[in-house]
């Protein structure tokens, strides 16, 4: 008898393999200042992965979360939606995005977005509830 793999179980993986890549792109995180690594990594809807680190400078506020570099890795690399988003601390424990980082993953989320989150898997408007976006604009 051959062992299935329910949906469950593809969860796992898929929440493992980000959280690995997020915790991978961790490593190259620049923070000589706050001295706490942030690795974050997306799932996008054509099946493409993409993460990025946080880099600081010494004008502090000038400082690049993670998900500032996984976005323009994101437009970098074709575009695209994100599916399914994770971020890890240096010690690879989820960690929340920031309120502006809820913001700038909105604006290229799926309909379907979820994130890995202290929490467990949560909606984009879970972590952003009414929030503002390129709606508003038109
Ligand atoms: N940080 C991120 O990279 N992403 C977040 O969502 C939270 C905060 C970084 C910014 C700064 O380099 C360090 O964590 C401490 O705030």
């Amino acid at each position: 008898m051959p062992e299935t793999h329910g949906e469950q179980d593809i969860q796992d993986t898929l929440w493992e393999a980000l959280a690995a890549t997020a915790r991978e792109a961790m490593t190259h995180a620049y923070v000589p200042y706050s001295k706490f690594p942030v690795g974050a990594a997306a799932l996008l809807d054509d099946g493409r992965i993409v993460s990025g680190c946080n880099v600081e400078n010494a004008s502090y506020g000038l400082t690049l979360c993670a998900e500032c570099a996984l976005v323009s890795a994101l437009a970098m690399s074709g575009g695209g939606r994100i599916r399914a988003f994770s971020c890890v601390d240096g010690e690879g424990n989820t960690l929340m995005p920031c309120g502006r980082c809820r913001q700038l993953l909105y604006e290229f989320r799926a309909p379907d977005m979820v994130l890995m989150t202290v929490s467990g898997v949560r909606t984009m408007d879970e972590v952003l509830p009414d929030a503002f976006g390129p709606q508003h604009l038109a």
